[in-house]
This record gives C-alpha cells, structure tokens and sequence, in this order.
C-alpha cells in the first residue's frame, strides 16, 4: 500500500490493453540501459480518445502497492497541474506554506519531495504543451507516466 496516495477510482468496466500495459510495466520494470538514471517516462500517446487516460489509471491501480508514493496529476492545463501540486504537498505534509507559494516554488517544492523519496510513481495525463513539460521531476528514483497528444515535443525535456 502506498503510504500517499493521489488517485481517482477504478474503472470498473476496464477492459484489455494487455499489451499496453505489459509494455509499461516491463519498462519500469528492466529500464534499457540508457535509462538507468531515473526519473523514468514513459509516454501514452496517440488522438483523443484512444484510451490513454484509461490506461494510465488501471496500470495506477494494477501497481499501486509496488509504490511508496502515487500521485495523479491532471496536465491538461497550467492551473489542474498547479492545484494538484499544492494537493501533493499537503499530501505529503511538506514543511511550507502550501497557500502561499508561487507557481515556480510549488514546482520546486514538489520536486524537492521527489528527489528525496524513493518509489513513486507519478502520472501527468493529457499533456497538452511544451510548458506542462516543466513539471515533470528531472531527479529521483521513481517513475513517470505520462499520457499526450502526438504531436507533443517531448524532448524538449527542459
Ligand atoms: N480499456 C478500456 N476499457 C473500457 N473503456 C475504455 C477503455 N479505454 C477507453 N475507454 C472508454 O473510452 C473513453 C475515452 O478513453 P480515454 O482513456 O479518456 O482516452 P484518451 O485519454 O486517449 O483521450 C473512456 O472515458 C472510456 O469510457
Ligand atoms: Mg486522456
């Protein structure tokens, strides 16, 4: 059981996507040697509607007691990433004044909370631009998720 814990309900209606989520799990599980050095990502991507989302919350729940910490964040926009970020911090009882802080600390802080906590998984889903690319965490030793539309830049890890 992770011991925090963001995450919205099971799909009870899930079906399928065995290969999927084989694909995800085994990529977390024996990373390619170039990817030794963590955070992990491994991209959902494809148009709307195809089941991203949907993948993304049944490996969540499939996974979850493999984890110390789970967080799901809304990416779809600036403000969903920002409140759910405050929601990680008070989850997590980080030493600040969640109300208070500003964008770039809020970013800051959660990845600070990253980087010193082992095994977490965090997923970011539907991101929709470059920006939403910023708060993904650069440091730590857990995985990330995360679901988009095609023609996102995701290299542009900056
Ligand atoms: N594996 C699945 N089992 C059952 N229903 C699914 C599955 N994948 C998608 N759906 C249905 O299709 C809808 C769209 O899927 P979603 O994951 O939101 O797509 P995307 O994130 O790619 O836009 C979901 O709300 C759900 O009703
Ligand atoms: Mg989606």
């Amino acid at each position: 059981m992770p011991q925090f814990e963001i995450l919205g309900p099971r799909n009870p209606l899930f079906t399928g996507r065995a290969i999927e989520l084989n694909a995800i799990h085994q990529y977390f599980s024996h990373p390619p040697l170039e990817d030794r050095l963590v955070p992990r990502i491994y991209p959902l991507t494809g148009p709307s509607g195809i089941g991203k989302t949907q993948i993304a919350l049944e490996y969540a729940h499939r996974h979850r007691q493999e984890y110390h910490a789970l967080f799901w964040v809304q990416a779809t926009e600036t403000f969903f990433i920002e409140k759910d970020f405050r929601e990680i911090l008070t989850c997590v009882a980080f030493p600040v004044n969640v109300a208070t802080l500003r964008p770039r600390e809020l970013i800051a802080s959660v990845h600070s909370w990253l980087k010193s906590n082992p095994d977490w998984l965090i997923i970011f889903d539907g991101i929709t631009s470059a920006a939403a690319l910023t708060a993904l965490p650069k440091e730590g030793s857990g995985n990330i998720l995360l679901t988009a539309c095609d023609d996102l830049p995701l290299n542009a890890k900056t």
